[in-house]
């Protein structure tokens, strides 16, 4: 297949009437971790509890509450394809309220070509824009080269190193805490 130029692909926020066509994105996404011996998400591909994808109430939360989320998805304009996505979300505490969390998948013929960078971005001006929040936190496998390549050309710096945090049958997985100040100086 031609792989399709990300100009012709368009990133919006996520609505209620998006939810379903987010979903069959996550599915299709999940499905590759693993593929290949490569593993982005702490699930094996058996694990009855996969991950939680998109929760409808939850972007309904006003941000700066518990557990609010936010997701932009990445849309091919021709086909209405949904192909990528990055996601915030509020922790469960209060106490944390001035953080978030950034998730972010592409499926995998439309990575490395500049996408994951858009989303990216969309995702650290979304965080920048909200006020109450100072830090953009994110958490990635030691082994994904491409993804912290990109989140270190961002600015996300490392914060924690977690060795053998994750088991999927024989692999042992060491984990990398990453964050961005997204602070705005007027603050
Ligand atoms: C990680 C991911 C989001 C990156 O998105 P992408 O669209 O492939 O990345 P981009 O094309 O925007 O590339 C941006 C930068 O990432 C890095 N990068 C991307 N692919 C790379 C690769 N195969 N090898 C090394 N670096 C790579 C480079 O620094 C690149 O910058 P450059 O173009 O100046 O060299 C995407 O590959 C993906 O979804 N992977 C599977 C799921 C995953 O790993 N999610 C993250 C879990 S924490």
């Amino acid at each position: 297949m031609t792989r399709t130029s990300t100009q012709k692909i368009e990133i919006r926020l996520v609505t209620k009437q998006d939810v379903p066509a987010l979903q069959a994105h996550l599915k299709r996404h999940f499905s590759e971790s693993g593929r290949n011996g490569f593993h982005f998400f702490p699930y094996a591909p058996d694990d009855p509890i996969g991950p939680s994808g998109i929760d409808i109430e939850k972007i309904e939360i006003p941000i700066g509450e518990p557990k609010w989320q936010r997701w932009f998805m990445a849309v091919e304009t021709g086909t209405g394809k949904v192909c990528g996505h990055v996601d915030l979300k509020g922790y469960a505490l209060r106490t944390s309220s001035h953080r978030c969390l950034l998730g972010i998948g592409i499926e995998e013929e439309y990575r490395a070509m500049g996408l994951g960078k858009r989303l990216m971005q969309t995702g650290i001006d979304f965080a920048r824009s909200i006020d109450t929040v100072d830090w953009l936190d994110l958490m990635v496998f030691a082994h994904n080269t491409p993804a912290r390549k990109l989140y270190k050309s961002l600015g996300f710096e490392d914060t924690g190193y977690s060795k053998d945090l994750f088991r999927i049958g024989p692999v042992s997985i060491d984990d990398v805490s990453m964050t961005l100040n997204v602070a705005t100086s007027t603050r």
